[in-house]
């Protein structure tokens, strides 16, 4: 089942109820290593990433249960501080697990996670927070030692405000006593996800969303239940998908606050967007315009987690857009397979160049990462003729079931 067999050209009509977010997710599964008691996580996503992190806490000797769409996570017998490169290597966020071991036994080993699909990915502003904590850190043989013997508080300025490092770095300060203060944080809304999930455990943390997160240690933390905001990306992939197809689709559940970037970009195409509490409407005639520049950025700016999407709207679009990917250095490996079904994309560097071309045609194309997967279904679905997507394994990382909710909403598209 590792190909999604699409029929281009329907219309999209319907509603969807947008799934938890994997990126808020993923922090929050590696956050339950820092308490004792029993954690009840709402509305679990099934994406194999969050799949994945499961099996990391359970190796670490967590106790995790699946009841209807709850995670019930006991992490009071946890008995290891080490994860294998096997392990780390399926899940790139097994990076959070360094700040959140650290916070519970003041050491961990986590196997270098390496680079990925995107890019390089170095993990030096982790590290070099950790560091600033009083942390000693030594890289040898693949894996990351940290002793946090004299862990402290600190001020913390980070050199670019990676979500990651935000994210870790709030995990190892909330048992650490004193004030720690993060400057220069990422500001995206599954940092202030995780900082709310660390106060539902009577942690106290403030600031996240804004330029300086505070951080002040407490002795223990409790167990809670908590959901998980829904997921922007997911939201902002159909919103994309209604506009080059056209249609109306009612999105539910998602704040459209989160979104606010994609919603200005997808204004700019001629669709129509209506914002109803935390529902998001777009209606469309499937003939979006092009979009001249565009450019990704952190949070609340375009996130480079829907450049790959926006690129297959820009390919059928009328006109030029111009996409620079300031985010990751190798984010554009959808570009050959989408040019295989006749789009005009030249790359330079970070930047493509993209000339709306009136149709795509379905060919056999190969997903290489998540969300570039993800252009390719959106390019199938507008495509004359049939498209296969090869690789769709990579889709499933962060969608869960990516066909079934594009065939409620009429597309032809089947999972083979
Ligand atoms: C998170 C998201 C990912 C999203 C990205 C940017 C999760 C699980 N993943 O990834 O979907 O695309 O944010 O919004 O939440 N960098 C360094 N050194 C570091 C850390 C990062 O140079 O120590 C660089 C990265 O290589 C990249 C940029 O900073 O070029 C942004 O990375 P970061 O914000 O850390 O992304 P992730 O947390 O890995």
């Amino acid at each position: 089942m590792n190909k999604m067999l699409i029929q281009g050209g329907n219309k999209l009509f319907g509603e969807l109820n947008i799934s938890a977010s994997k990126n808020a997710y993923l922090p929050i599964l590696a956050a339950t290593v820092l308490c004792e008691d029993k954690l009840v996580l709402h509305n679990y996503p099934f994406f194999t990433d969050a799949d994945n992190m499961c099996k990391i806490l359970t190796s670490l000797g967590a106790n995790i249960e699946n009841r209807d769409s709850d995670l019930i996570v006991d992490s009071s017998s946890l008995f290891s501080w080490g994860i294998e490169s096997e392990l780390a290597s399926q899940v790139r966020s097994s990076i959070f697990m360094l700040g959140a071991l650290l916070g519970r036994f003041k050491k961990a080993r986590v196997a270098y996670p390496g680079g990925c699909e995107i890019g390089a990915r170095p993990i030096d502003i982790h590290l070099a927070g950790f560091r600033k904590l009083g942390v000693k850190v030594e890289e040898k043989h693949g894996y990351i030692y940290c002793d946090a013997g004299n862990m402290h508080s600190a001020v913390i300025l980070l050199d670019f405000p990676s979500v990651g490092a935000t994210e870790s770095l709030m995990m190892a300060s909330v048992l650490t006593p004193g004030e720690t203060k993060i400057l220069n944080p990422a500001k995206e809304p599954e940092v202030v996800d995780l900082q709310n999930f660390l106060n539902k455990m009577g942690a106290k943390v403030r600031g996240a969303g804004t330029n300086e997160i505070t951080i002040t240690g407490v002795k223990k933390l409790h167990g809670c239940e908590f959901a998980p905001i829904k997921d922007r990306i997911i939201a902002g992939t159909y919103m994309i998908a209604t506009a080059m197809c056209g249609g109306d689709v009612l999105l539910k559940g998602v704040k459209p606050d989160h979104l606010r970037a994609i919603i200005d970009k997808l204004d700019q195409t001629a669709c129509k967007i209506s914002i109803e509490s935390d529902n998001i409407r777009v209606t469309s005639d499937g003939k979006p315009n092009a979009l001249g520049k565009i450019e990704t950025s952190v949070y609340p700016g375009l996130p480079t987690d829907l450049q790959a999407q926006i690129m297959a709207l820009c390919c059928v679009s009328n006109g030029s857009t111009m996409i620079v990917e300031n985010v990751f250095e190798s984010r554009f490996k959808h570009v050959p397979e989408l040019v295989k079904m006749g789009a005009d994309v030249h790359v330079k560097d970070r930047v493509a160049f993209v000339r709306g071309v009136k149709k795509l045609y379905g060919a056999s194309v190969s997903g290489m990462e998540l969300r570039g997967t993800a252009s390719l279904i959106l390019a199938g679905l507008v495509a004359e003729g049939t498209t296969i997507v090869n690789n769709i394994k990579h889709v499933d990382r962060g969608y869960y079931h990516i066909e079934d909710d594009l065939a409620t909403l009429g597309a032809n598209i089947k999972r083979i």
